[in-house]
């Protein structure tokens, strides 16, 4: 059951700030053109939350479609993250202060550590998180992020950021779909007030292809895209689907006019072939 009914209904954060219940997804588009009209038409559809980071290299053409579709500033969500050579407390406020600068910005709605474990500071991370979390905090406390979160953080990588954390993360931001579920993170991440973004909701297209799926989605004449976007949206999740595509964006708006069945719900929970396959200790960046 899910109570939203439009793009802009919200979740809220554990420390009261609204979230639009989808996000549109940028990653592997293409700074410039691309960019610029898959986000002016997901604007056009009515997402109000762009998920960026600056390792996708098209945070300027980001905030430019934003800049230029003139919703005022109150009305969009964005959130950008520091990426895996940036740790620490100066290095993140200099690279916050990028994002910020990339994007025309005076501020963004959440900032998340993109990876818990870099390659660059291996099996490091419970002393190299502690300045950049302390830096994110800060950046909190100015008002320079009205959220802070991580991402494909799992249980023992939150251990280790509670220790000093002084204000807890508000977001995960891991790989969440039919098929990967991951459990004992969902239920950690839950346990500690933390809202679940579910990034590649569609498996970066791969889930499209499943039969199994497509059986599904035929019985509530949705597309396979619509069931995944819907099926996140019912397990409580945030999902985040992405397309360079205007009619494939319009088409994953359409989500709030059917309702999955509990059975097909647990179907698609236990749907083999989509594990994941980037444990964040081992990826190699
Ligand atoms: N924090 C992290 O580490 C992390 C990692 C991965 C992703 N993310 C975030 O999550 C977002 C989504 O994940 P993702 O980019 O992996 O992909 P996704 O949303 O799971 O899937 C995107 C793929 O599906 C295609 N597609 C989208 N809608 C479709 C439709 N209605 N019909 C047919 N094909 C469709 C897209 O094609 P076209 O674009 O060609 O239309 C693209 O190839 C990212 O963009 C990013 O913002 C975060």
């Amino acid at each position: 059951m899910s109570d939203f009914k439009s793009l802009t209904d919200c979740y809220t954060l554990s420390n009261g700030v609204k979230i639009p219940c989808v996000g549109f997804g940028t990653w592997q588009t293409k700074s410039g053109d691309e960019a610029e009209n898959s986000v002016k038409w997901a604007l056009e559809s009515g997402y109000r939350h762009i998920d960026t980071a600056w390792i996708y290299g098209n945070e300027e053409s980001v905030g430019k479609a934003i800049k230029d579709s003139g919703i005022p500033r109150d009305q969009y969500f964005v959130t950008t993250k520091i990426f895996n050579r940036h740790r620490g407390y100066k290095d993140t406020i200099e690279m916050f202060e990028t994002s910020l600068k990339n994007l025309g910005l005076f501020y963004v709605d959440l900032y998340l550590i993109h990876w818990p474990n870099p390659l660059h500071f291996r099996n490091a991370f419970p002393r190299i998180l502690s300045g950049t979390w302390r830096a994110m905090e800060d950046i909190y406390k100015e008002g320079r992020a009205r959220a802070i979160g991580v991402s494909n953080f799992c249980v023992r990588h939150l251990d280790a950021l509670f220790e000093y954390a002084e204000i807890k993360p508000h977001v995960n931001q891991i790989r969440l779909g039919p098929g990967d579920t991951k459990d004992d993170v969902v239920y950690y991440s839950r346990k500690n007030g933390l809202l679940l973004e579910a990034y590649s909701p569609l498996g970066t297209g791969e889930l499209l292809k499943s039969p199994e799926l497509k059986e599904i989605a035929d019985k509530y004449n949705k597309s396979v895209a619509q069931l995944c976007i819907r099926w996140s949206i019912q397990m409580g999740f945030l999902p985040l689907p992405k397309s360079v595509t205007k009619e494939r964006i319009e088409e994953n708006t359409n989500v709030f006019d059917f309702e999955i069945s509990q059975d097909d719900v647990r179907a698609m929970w236990l749907l083999k072939g989509n594990a994941d396959t980037w444990h964040p200790d081992f990826v190699p960046w």
